[in-house]
């Protein structure tokens, strides 16, 4: 059986929904940067083996990629995936993993790269907002999208409600897009470009949920 690893830094919400998902794969390890992420004990509840290595433990961000890239090796995992993992990672940690390192970004990449994406998109006044899963590369937050999803920016919005119905979708596409990674479902063409292999029946790899006004304020 195929196994992964879940890197996370804080609450843990998409780990979990990963850990829900009856994945074909063995969750070897959840690791965290942050002893205090309550991830962890959300893991351990049910039964998966955490680790904790502290980045404020090491003097150079070198140093501690090196120590994590080994901890993440130890388990011998066919896919890394960030959960809500707020480090950025260096070049050769990330060149180690390409093509077996996942991401979730709250927000429709290319747009708003980087932190504070509701604030952001709610500034710029967009309409649409969402969340991405694209494989990891140097370029931060740039990689090959894998699946997205789409949700209405609603008159009266802030920060927060926003954010929960971004998290929602994050929920929905991330186990999707790992599923998709175990069942080799994932390939880059000759011009580099990702092609999605796709059942029919996945809903598309573009999912927009319509929501009412009424079920977007509950
Ligand atoms: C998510 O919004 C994720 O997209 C972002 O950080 C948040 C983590 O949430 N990178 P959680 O820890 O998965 O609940």
């Amino acid at each position: 059986m195929k196994s992964i690893v879940i890197l996370i830094s804080g609450r843990g919400s998409n780990m979990e929904a990963l850990l829900q998902a009856r994945l074909p794969a063995r969750t070897a390890a959840v690791i965290s940067n942050r002893p205090e992420a309550a991830g962890l004990a959300l893991a351990s509840s049910r039964g998966v083996t955490t680790e904790v290595v502290d980045h404020r433990a090491f003097e150079a961000r070198e140093r501690f990629d090196a120590a994590l890239t080994e901890r993440i090796e130890r388990a011998r995992p066919d896919l890394v995936v960030l959960a809500g993992f707020m480090r950025v990672l260096g070049d050769e940690f990330v060149r180690h993993f390409e093509g077996r390192l996942l991401n979730i970004h709250p927000s429709l990449l290319p747009l708003f790269p980087g932190l504070h994406t509701h604030r952001r998109a709610l500034a710029a006044g967009v309409r649409v907002h969402g969340c991405s899963v694209h494989f990891v590369t140097t370029h931060l937050d740039g990689g090959p999208i894998v699946i997205q999803a789409a949700v209405p920016v609603l008159l009266g919005d802030s920060e927060e409600t926003l954010a929960a119905r971004v998290l929602a979708q994050e929920h929905r596409i991330y186990p999707q897009a790992v599923r998709w990674f175990l069942e080799g479902r994932l390939h880059f063409g000759a011009d580099g470009r990702l092609v999605v292999d796709a059942p029919e029946d996945a809903g598309g790899f573009l999912i927009a949920p319509a929501l009412s006004q009424a079920e977007a304020n509950d």
